[in-house]
């Protein structure tokens, strides 16, 4: 069955990379989240997706400019009804705890090459036993490979905007044991081979109803969405759960 991964929690919903948008992703019924992580001036691991606060909170500045006091005084659900801070990854690792969902972590160090960002996350990961669990990706590919060196043990994803010609061959030379294509670069054909080859394809985002329909058809390994509510029900007409 394909799992649905919440892309930034339930952020269809909820703000964005919120702790209120992963709660309801795990309430909904997601298999697993997508979070994006870049670090602070004093070397907190925080999730939020852009470089900036700018766009997701109420403050302005870069991420790496700020403490981790300071930045957990912003607001980072501008719109909402009571005020949500920007989680640091450690607060989320902690509550994964109280479920099984897996989480894909995202390396947003592409613009900014933050220093000993990779061996933070990992201890992170270590301290919380997650292993199992966790998937790291990034458009950074160097960024994976070395965090496969110094931990084997933990998945890695290259993240794809463009097509790449047969992507099994690439994600195995850097020892990837998933891919993360963007939906609309990949082709029936090519997901097929990935995953043939033993090579998870975890698409994104994938929030209009024909292209869940199309990947559900070819039982692709995940999709990762705004919607995971839909995504589920969308779901359960193209994938029957096994009878017991
Ligand atoms: O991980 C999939 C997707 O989140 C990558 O793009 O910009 O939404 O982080 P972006
Ligand atoms: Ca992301």
């Amino acid at each position: 069955m394909t799992q649905i991964f919440a892309h930034r929690g339930y952020s269809a919903a909820y703000a964005e990379n919120t702790m209120g948008s992963f709660i309801a992703a795990e309430k909904a019924g997601a298999d697993g989240l997508e979070l994006d992580v870049q670090l602070t001036r004093d070397g907190e691991i925080v999730v939020i997706h852009d470089e900036k606060v700018n766009r997701t909170t109420n403050g302005s500045g870069f991420v790496k400019d700020f403490l981790f006091k300071d930045l957990r005084k912003l607001n980072a659900d501008k719109n909402g009804p009571k005020k949500e801070p920007i989680p640091s990854l450690e607060e989320v690792l902690e509550w994964l705890k109280s479920n099984k969902m897996v989480c894909n972590i995202e390396f947003k160090n592409g613009l900014i090459p933050y220093e000993g960002m990779e061996e933070k996350v990992v201890e992170l990961v270590h301290k919380y036993r997650l292993e199992d669990r966790i998937v790291f990706s990034s458009f950074n590919h160097y960024s994976i490979v070395y965090c496969y060196r110094i931990a084997p043990e933990i998945e890695t994803a290259p993240l794809f905007i463009e097509a790449i010609y047969m992507p099994w061959i690439y994600s195995k030379s850097i020892r990837a044991k998933g891919i993360h294509p963007k939906h609309s670069n990949i082709s029936d054909q090519v997901i097929i081979t990935t995953m043939e080859n033993g090579i998870a394809v975890r698409p994104y985002t994938v929030n209009q109803d024909r292209d869940m329909k199309r990947l559900f058809q070819i039982n692709c390994t995940a999709i990762i969405t705004d919607d995971p509510v839909k995504a589920i029900k969308i779901r359960e007409t193209y994938q029957k759960r096994p009878l017991r």
